[in-house]
């Protein structure tokens, strides 16, 4: 370090003016310190199970965090520590087990003032609020992470008669609890039964939710499974086609114009053998005269 010769130290011994100096600079830094503030994002950390996320959080103004103890913490955790970075290094001894191998700081940013801490594969619990911690500073932020878990749903036939389907739809491993609704073919609403939600062991709810649509004109029916809080929606279609009048005629008519049939055949040989008959008859007549 360089320290600048200015008139101060003129008539000062070299030592004295060197403590004076170093105690300036620390003061500044100090004063830099304090105006410095530690932010973490205020939006809540969207991510899905088993990806990798980073809770951004720094100094601003930025200003070198090297040096620091950073520590990251939740609230409720036992043991308490989910990465410790002291010392220019990290202190995996004294770190929660859960997050072992899990973390890590950009330790080349930290000269900017980036704390950020990445975590690889997020669980279901690591979901809640994290305290981002620099302890000679007395500086202290938070930052939620909110972890989700989504699948497809399956839409099922259920019934099929008299002009009306019920249609189901499962949707089996989401977190947090989503919702259900039906959408026909022009995206409006259709209202349909309670959703049924049942939560499994591993924390993941299934929701199931059916609906009976009339078949008079044709449609593509749509299962939506939504989550707000993760933003995320899946669905699946099921086109059901319309109820044709030729259907019926099939259905019903073919007996009917079996049986006519018959009856026209009956009557027709009918006649025929009574048009014999008579001829027969007229035959023998005309012999006798
Ligand atoms: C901190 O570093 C990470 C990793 O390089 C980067 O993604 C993030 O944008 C940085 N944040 C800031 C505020 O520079
Ligand atoms: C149903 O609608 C969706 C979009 O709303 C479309 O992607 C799909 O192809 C449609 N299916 C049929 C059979 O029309
Ligand atoms: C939600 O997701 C959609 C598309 O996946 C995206 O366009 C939108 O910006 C997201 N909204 C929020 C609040 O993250």
């Amino acid at each position: 370090m360089l320290y600048p010769k200015t008139e101060l130290c003129d008539g000062l011994s070299f030592r004295t003016c060197r403590v004076f100096i170093i105690l300036l600079t620390q003061c500044l830094t100090v004063r830099v310190a304090e105006q410095s503030e530690l932010i973490c994002s205020h939006q809540p950390i969207v991510a899905l199970a088993g990806d990798d996320v980073i809770l951004p959080c720094y100094l601003d103004p930025p200003i070198s965090a090297s040096s620091e103890t950073v520590v990251w913490t939740r609230p409720g955790l036992d043991p308490k520590y989910i990465h410790v970075h002291q010392d220019g290094r990290q202190m995996p001894q004294i770190q929660n087990p859960s997050y072992y191998l899990r973390t890590r700081l950009f330790v080349d940013e930290l000269q900017n003032g980036n704390v950020s801490m990445k975590i690889f594969k997020v669980k279901i619990s690591d979901a809640g609020k994290y305290f981002c911690i620099l302890e000679p500073m007395l500086k202290e932020a938070s930052i939620q992470l909110t972890v989700g878990v989504v699948s497809t749903p399956i839409i099922e036939v259920l019934s099929n008669n008299s002009g009306r389907v019920v249609l189901q739809c499962e949707s089996k491993g989401w977190y947090p609890e989503p919702e259900v609704v039906w959408l026909d073919g022009e995206g409006n609403l259709l209202s349909a039964g309670p959703t049924e939600t049942v939560r499994g062991p591993d924390d993941l709810y299934t929701v199931s939710s059916r609906v009976t649509v009339e078949k008079r004109h044709s449609n593509n029916f749509t299962c939506r499974v939504q989550q707000k809080d993760i933003n995320q929606t899946r669905e699946t279609h099921i086109y059901v086609p319309v109820q044709s009048s030729p259907d019926w005629i099939v259905i019903i008519g073919t007996p009917v114009c079996i049986v006519v049939l018959l009856i026209i055949i009956v009557l027709f040989i009918n006649t025929l053998i009574k048009c014999s008959k008579r001829r027969q008859r007229m035959k023998r007549r005309d012999d006798w005269m």
